[in-house]
C-alpha cells in the first residue's frame, strides 16, 4: 500500500528570496525523495505552496514532520491523507509546476478569485491533482 498526503501552505520569505528558496527545496527533495522513494508534486503560486507526498507511510509521516518545521513557509495545512492504490507521479522524486492558467481557470469555476489551495477538499483536490499530473513539469529560474 502505498500512502499519500496532501497539504497547502504559505510561503513566508520574499518573491526574489523565494526563488533561491524553491530551487534549494527541488535539490534536496531530488536527493532525499529519491533515497527515501517518495514521489509527488510541488505547485506554487501566489505565495501559496500546494504538495502532494506518495510512499511509504512512516517515510511520508516523517517527511511530513520535518517539512511542517521548515522556517519557509507557515499555516501547514494537511488536505487529505489516505492508501493509494498506484503511485500518481512516477519518475519524479518532486515533480514542480509553477502558476498555471488552467489552474486559475480551475479555481475560477470553484468560485475563486485566485489560486487558494485551502479550498481544496475530496473531489476538487483529486481533479486538481489530474490537472497537475498533465501539466508539464518546470524548473525555478
Ligand atoms: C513547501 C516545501 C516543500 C518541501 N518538500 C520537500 C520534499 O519533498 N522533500 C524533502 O526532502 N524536503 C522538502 N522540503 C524541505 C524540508 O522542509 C527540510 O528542509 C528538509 O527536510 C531538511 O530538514 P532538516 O534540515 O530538518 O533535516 C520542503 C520544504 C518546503 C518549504
Amino acid at each position: 500500500m502505498i500512502y499519500q498526503i496532501c497539504y497547502a501552505s504559505e510561503a513566508t520569505s520574499s518573491n526574489e528570496q523565494l526563488m533561491v528558496d524553491l530551487r534549494e527545496i527541488l535539490t534536496r527533495a531530488m536527493h532525499f525523495n529519491y533515497v527515501h522513494e517518495i514521489q509527488g508534486v510541488l505547485y506554487y503560486a501566489d505565495r501559496y505552496f500546494f504538495q502532494c507526498l506518495e510512499g511509504e507511510k512512516t517515510q511520508i509521516l516523517d517527511l511530513l514532520e520535518s517539512i511542517r518545521k521548515d522556517a519557509r513557509h507557515e499555516n501547514l495545512k494537511v488536505l487529505q491523507q489516505k492508501d493509494i492504490e498506484h503511485m500518481n507521479f512516477k519518475d519524479w522524486s518532486m515533480k514542480f509546476v509553477r502558476k498555471r492558467s488552467e489552474v486559475k481557470a480551475f479555481f475560477a469555476e470553484m468560485g475563486s478569485a485566485r489560486f487558494d489551495p485551502y479550498l481544496l477538499e475530496g473531489e476538487s483536490l483529486e481533479h486538481f491533482l489530474l490537472i497537475l499530473k498533465d501539466t508539464e513539469a518546470e524548473t525555478p529560474a
